[in-house]
């Protein structure tokens, strides 16, 4: 399996930053090959950066999507449209939509189904938070929401991509160890019994992604801050190419 790096830059970049940062990073990672790109920009600027990199390597995301494909639901995006404009990717149930915009798992799980049905594929993120952590709920917290959202299409796994992003490492600057991570990743792959690809997010930077990369379970990474520059991108894009 190719490693994959995915770059979430939430609510940054207008078009004309977009633009550039995206310029900027095909001309540095133009020969890399053996690694699925994906570079997830705000909605606003998803037309720009499709145009820019149609004919590369780097795939297209989006953040989130509306479970229905159309109608009346004011300020929401349809994931049809999403596609239109060169999606292949939507960040479905990140940590973010959770926790600050109160989405439920009943929600992400409806969405999942949408994805799946329209033909994009889902970065399905979970995570525990630093509370549920400290009172050793990781495991039980993860496989909640996990046999919440992916109720009624278990079988469908292996069409999804998987993101553990635990809250308590995201923005913080404190990652999880790379043995952390690895034995959450380990549990999710044991609880799926498919085979699908675990990114791993929260402050993943240049320094630390080697090492949490040489992990057997991880598959690739999703990235928020170090994303939004290009030589940081490209830097983990580049992860343990001389
Ligand atoms: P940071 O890399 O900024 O911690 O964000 C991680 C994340 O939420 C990616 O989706």
């Amino acid at each position: 399996m190719e490693p994959i790096i995915a770059g979430n830059w939430k609510m940054n970049k207008d078009p004309a930053e977009s633009r550039s940062l995206v310029q900027k990073l095909l001309e540095l990672v133009s020969d890399v090959k053996e690694r699925a790109i994906i570079i997830i920009p705000p909605f606003t600027s998803l037309p720009y950066v499709s145009e820019i990199i149609w004919n590369s390597r780097l795939r297209l995301g989006a953040q989130n999507m509306h479970w229905t494909r159309q109608g009346a639901f004011t300020g929401e995006i349809s994931g049809l449209f999403l596609k239109q404009l060169g999606c292949e990717y939507v960040v479905i149930g990140h940590s973010e939509r959770r926790h600050i915009m109160g989405e439920t798992d009943e929600v992400i799980n409806k969405k999942l189904k949408t994805a799946l049905e329209i033909g994009l594929i889902s970065i399905f993120c979970v995570g525990e938070t630093e509370q549920e952590k400290q009172n050793g709920q990781t495991e039980e917290v993860i496989s909640r929401q996990l046999s919440q959202g992916l109720q009624g299409i278990e079988n469908e796994v292996h069409k999804l991509i998987l993101a553990y992003e635990p809250v308590w490492a995201i923005g913080t600057g404190k990652t999880a160890t790379p043995e952390q991570a690895a034995q959450v990743h380990r549990f999710i792959r044991a609880r799926l019994k498919k085979n699908t690809a675990i990114l791993y997010g929260g402050s993943v930077k240049p320094e630390n992604v080697d090492v949490l990369m040489a992990q057997q379970d991880i598959d690739g990474v999703l990235v928020g801050g170090a994303s939004l520059k290009p030589e940081s991108f490209a830097r983990i894009v580049r992860f343990s190419i001389p």
